[in-house]
């Protein structure tokens, strides 16, 4: 038997607490001549259930309902379905704690800030001491600070040689063309790589390009090949960021933009790059995007990774409307162009396989040449769209 204050020692609460239990009816101690109050082992195991139920997120009220068999089912049921909304909740939080710790991978922990938080991660990394540059190459490629050069370092060994950075076809970029106004005089292109859309845009638009990346090995590949060519002065070059483009407002008629826009973000891009347009701009982008509501699990785990962020074509066509854009032509990627960027890219895996077989930047390609080739063009590909600036 305990005493008051011996069972509010005992399970953790306050004697004004039991006292208060009392008064609702919860507890019943066996008052004694001396006034005090004594409670058995049974009183106890019911206050340890009174607990687990409050925990569970009911109210003192339905905790005594429920002991006396009479809390209707849907409310315990309600109960439930918060109470594991609650857990998972506070295991991810358990999972961040673990990750900054350091007990737990590094992979993990940057594909939770990067779901869940991704400008707030973009953010902590730079106070990590990266680079705008590095920390968007952390959050999208290397996922681990303490592996992040030499990933790097292997991830540029395997693309540097090849002319294809993303999937795409001169008949796809050219489709695209189509829809340009013939008054483009001015384009900027982000995100050119090695400049196979540069040059196709050069040789068929009446208008000068200018051509962003903020990689140096690719605008130092397109300065060879353009000067090789006639159309060279037709463009210029500049190595800048694509969140931070150094040109005045108003500076063209056209933005191009294919397969780099989710680095920093569909809505982000929307919003950061319309200033630059002129009055009814144009704006080319071209998105991962779903093709299907229900996609293998496979891509539907792989993408929750690689691009937290992709849509269904309607969800973009609502996001381009809200953001004041009009539609003005779409297009799916083809799966030849598909094969363009993967095969090459599988040659180059093979001829560094022996040489770099551990290397985490090698394993990752590999894993999506393997979605591309099982599920591009069927669950999921790049769609172009045109939009126009709306007046
Ligand atoms: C998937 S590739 C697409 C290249 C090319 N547009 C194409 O379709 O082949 C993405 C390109 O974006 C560039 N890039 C990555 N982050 C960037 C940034 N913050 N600013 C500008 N370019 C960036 C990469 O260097 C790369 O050339």
């Amino acid at each position: 038997m305990y005493l008051i204050s011996e069972l509010a020692a005992k399970v953790g609460v306050s004697r004004t607490t039991l006292l208060y239990y009392e008064k609702l009816g919860l507890l019943n101690g066996q008052k004694l001549s001396n006034g005090y109050r004594r409670y058995s082992e049974r009183d106890m195991q019911r206050l340890v259930l009174i607990q687990q139920l409050q925990s569970a997120g009911l109210t003192l009220k339905e905790c005594q309902s429920c002991l006396d068999v009479k809390l209707d089912k849907q409310t315990l049921v309600e109960r439930l379905h918060q109470l594991e909304q609650d857990i998972e909740k506070k295991t991810q939080a358990r999972q961040l704690l673990l990750g900054l710790l350091g007990e737990r991978s590094q992979r993990d922990l940057h594909n939770q800030l990067s779901q869940s938080a991704p400008l707030e991660h973009l953010n902590w990394l730079s106070t990590q001491g990266y680079s705008e540059k590095e920390a968007l190459r952390l959050k999208w490629l290397s996922k681990d600070m303490n592996e992040h050069d030499a990933y790097m370092k292997d991830f540029m060994e395997v693309f540097a040689p090849l002319e294809r950075w993303g999937p795409g076809s001169q008949k796809d970029t050219l489709n695209a063309v189509s829809f340009l106004p013939k008054s483009a005089k001015n384009i900027l292109e982000i995100g050119c790589g090695k400049g196979s859309s540069t040059l196709l845009l050069a040789e068929h638009c009446d208008a000068h390009i200018t051509a962003i990346d903020n990689e140096p090995i690719a605008i130092e590949h397109l300065k060879r090949r353009l000067s090789q060519t006639a159309i060279g002065e037709k463009v210029s070059l500049t190595c800048a960021s694509m969140t931070s483009l150094p040109f005045a407002a108003s500076s063209f008629d056209a933005i191009w933009a294919e397969g780099c826009v989710y680095i920093m973000g569909m809505e982000n891009a929307l919003a950061q790059w319309k200033p630059l347009l002129k009055d009814n701009g144009i704006l080319m982008v071209s998105d991962l995007v779903w093709l299907t509501d229900s996609p293998d699990e496979a891509s539907k785990q792989f993408w929750q990774s690689e691009y937290p962020d992709m849509q269904t074509i309607a969800t973009r066509l609502r996001q381009f409307d809200a953001m004041g854009y009009d539609i003005v032509g779409q297009f799916s990627l083809g799966r030849e162009a598909w094969q363009n960027y993967w095969r090459p890219l599988q040659c180059r895996i093979d001829e560094l396989a022996s040489t770099m077989a551990a290397s985490q930047a090698l394993i990752d390609i590999g894993n999506e040449i393997a979605i591309y080739e099982k599920s591009a063009a069927n669950e999921f590909t790049y769609q172009y769209f045109t939009l126009k600036l709306r007046a």
